[in-house]
């Protein structure tokens, strides 16, 4: 495995030769989540990039950045077992030796939920990616749908800059409690940390109470079962139709469904999501 500061020494190292690349991009921190999308990439690709790098410009609240977790060097040695060739570990100056000043416009897809609860959050996400691309030029591109809109806003971006690579969402990993794995996790207290279950178990729970209920009764139940632990706050619960992201007001025959919430667990703010509500998506 090689390891990389420099973009320009990364494209250099990869060449222009055609072998079928896939990409990780992480923001360090790793957890069996990340394992298992470079994993999935080592059996799809002959050639697997990662990188990682805390991106400054998707964070809206500047001590959500200087508190996220960082440890390169165990994220090197996860990386190494998984099965990586190339890790772009980079300075902020590498990835914008000047500032971006670009401005996205996703439609309705990076407006909702958390493109209106973290604003300016997904012109971040689509200036690092779009330059994680031009460098790297992967032929596929491994993200978790625990972040699912993000999965969206990418796909768009990609759409409207014509960058020819597949994006490829992968399930997301949970503990065995039903937690889904975030590198934030490491930051909940032991308390919080007991009560973040209960997240997927009222998502889980709102599924099953969505077969006889309407959206708007769905997304109450979740809320107050989410709200009833004292340690738990919903800043959102909101289920849409999967693929344009856009609020759904009924059920309706042949549309996907995702049910997403934003928790805030003390100090910590945890997204997680799941499919399949209502009375035709099961
Ligand atoms: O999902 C993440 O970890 C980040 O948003 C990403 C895609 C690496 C961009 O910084």
């Amino acid at each position: 495995m090689q390891v990389f500061n420099r973009g320009a020494e990364l494209s250099a190292a990869l060449g222009n030769e055609k072998v079928l690349t896939g990409f990780v991009p992480t923001m360090g921190a790793l957890h069996e989540g990340h394992v298992s999308l470079v994993e999935r990439c080592r059996r799809e690709c002959r050639r697997v990039v990662v990188s990682v790098f805390v991106n400054p410009t998707q964070f809206n609240d500047p001590a959500d950045l200087r508190s996220y977790p960082r440890n390169l060097e165990a994220d090197l040695k996860l990386l190494e077992a998984a099965g990586a060739d190339f890790v772009y570990a980079p300075s902020v100056e590498d990835v914008y030796p000047e500032p971006d000043t670009r401005q996205f416009d996703f439609g309705q897809t990076d407006k909702v939920m958390e493109g209106a609860h973290r604003p300016g959050h997904f012109n971040g996400v689509a200036q690092v990616v779009s330059r994680l691309f031009a460098i790297v030029q992967p032929d596929k591109a491994y993200f978790g749908e625990k972040d699912f809109q993000q999965i969206a806003v990418i796909r768009a971006m990609v759409r409207q800059l014509q960058i020819p690579v597949q994006i490829v969402p992968c399930p997301i990993v949970r503990g065995a409690d039903g937690l889904a794995l975030s590198s934030r996790n490491a930051l909940l207290t032991a308390e919080h940390r007991a009560a973040a279950p209960q997240i997927y178990a009222a998502l889980k729970a709102g599924v099953e109470f969505s077969r006889t209920a309407t959206v708007a009764q769905t997304e109450r139940f979740v809320t107050e079962r989410i709200d009833s632990d004292p340690l738990l706050k919903v800043e959102y619960f909101q289920i849409v139709d999967a693929d344009t992201l856009l609020p759904l007001d009924q059920w309706r025959e042949g549309v996907a469904t995702r049910g997403c919430a934003a928790v805030q667990a003390g100090a910590v703010r945890l997204i997680d999501n799941v499919g399949g509500y209502g009375p035709y998506d099961k």
